[in-house]
């Protein structure tokens, strides 16, 4: 078993990574009195019963909510914490959120204000999850006005990390957490990102080495990252490369057409040209960053949509300053920074 520590000085926690970990899931979860999980639909389809019977005499209930991204909303949040209710948790209650980034993220935000904040352990079983959304401590819903608007900082108390439930993720969700993956190469490990690419057709075929050894990767940059910023007032915005456009594209498509490492994906690329444009970065770099990008077969192409909504969408974003644009841009291998720019500014 691979096994970091996210140190947040007393908030620190364990990121575990193995195979089989949900077997033994019920010496990782110490009991509190009462034990929730809160899973979706499809989740809860293929994992619950065995779930269940992992945590074999722990006996947890058990909250089901549909899967996607329309569940991030405040009436989940009002179902899930009237049910909590319901079941009498206490303050020494636990939650399992066992899922994608969107269980994750509203089991957490919902964990964060029952009875001002009850302990929560993160199970993610999406590669975007494992890689990303279960580490660092952003919870949080979406509202009318925009995606992940209403949320907190919360962390979890451990994370556990099975690599094989990744075999049931179609293939659609396993490319949306590689645009992920490839994005923390871009931002902070370029021979990660070599290494991403030459064992690209491994990745796809979740080979199990492999993916330890990427998953644990992508988790050590983020944790080095975290805990430098948990709270996102410098370093830690390197982690939205991509984001800026890539939300922007999520929200002008009604969080319909992208999954949201799709939109990632297509933003890495914008952006990345955007860098080349201004300047930041030459043409070999800008297409050592493509090639990769290109092995998604995510189509790049979004000319179907309009760049003023784009630009429109993407000046509502919470991380702008002023009437600028903040983006992150690459510099040099394995190097971004911050560059705000006014809209008129944007091209590529
Ligand atoms: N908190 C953060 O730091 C952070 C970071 C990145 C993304 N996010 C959020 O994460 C969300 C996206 O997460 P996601 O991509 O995991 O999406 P998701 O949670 O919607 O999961 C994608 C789909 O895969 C299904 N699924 C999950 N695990 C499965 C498995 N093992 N086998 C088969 N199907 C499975 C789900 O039911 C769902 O239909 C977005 O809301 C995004 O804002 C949060
Ligand atoms: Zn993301």
């Amino acid at each position: 078993m691979e096994r970091l520590l996210i140190d947040l000085g007393e908030d620190s926690y364990y990121i575990d990574i193995d195979e089989d970990l949900l077997e033994i899931m019920d010496k990782a979860i110490d009991s509190g009195d009462k034990i929730v999980l809160i899973t979706d639909k499809n989740v809860d389809n293929l994992y619950g019963k065995a779930i269940e019977k992992f945590l074999k005499d722990k006996k947890p209930y058990k909250i089901t909510i549909p899967p996607g991204e329309k569940s991030k909303t405040m009436a989940t949040v009002e179902y899930i914490l009237s049910q909590m209710l319901d079941c009498g948790l206490t303050r020494n209650s636990k939650v399992i959120a066992l899922g994608g980034g969107v269980v994750g993220d509203i089991a957490g935000f919902s964990a964060s204000i029952y009875m001002r904040g009850i302990d929560f352990v993160q199970v993610p079983t999406t590669l975007l999850a494992q890689v990303d959304s279960s580490v660092g401590g952003k919870t949080g819903i979406n509202m009318p006005a925009g995606k992940n608007t209403v949320g907190s900082f919360y962390q979890p108390k451990a994370v556990l990390i099975d690599t094989k439930v990744l075999k049931t993720l179609p293939k659609r969700e396993l490319i949306s957490g590689i645009g992920e993956v490839i994005k923390y190469g871009i931002i902070y490990d370029d021979m990660f990102l070599n290494d991403i690419k030459n064992e690209f057709e491994a990745i796809l075929k979740l080979d199990y080495k492999v993916m330890k050894k990427v998953i644990r990767r992508c988790c050590e940059i983020k944790a080095a990252i975290v805990s430098q910023d948990e709270k996102e007032k410098g370093i830690r915005k390197i982690l939205n490369f991509g984001h800026t456009i890539g939300h922007g594209l999520e929200a002008i498509t009604n969080y319909k057409k992208y999954t949201h490492g799709e939109a990632v994906i297509i933003g890495m690329y914008y952006e990345a040209k955007l860098a080349k444009s201004l300047g930041y970065i030459k043409e070999t770099y800008f297409k050592e960053i493509t090639d990769i990008i290109h092995k998604t077969e995510v189509s790049l192409d979004i000319t179907m949509l309009s760049l003023e909504d784009l630009t429109h969408a993407m000046i509502k974003d919470k991380k702008n300053r002023g009437e600028k644009i903040s983006f992150i841009l690459p510099i040099d291998k394995g190097k971004v920074k911050e560059v705000l720019l006014f809209p008129n500014e944007v091209m590529w």
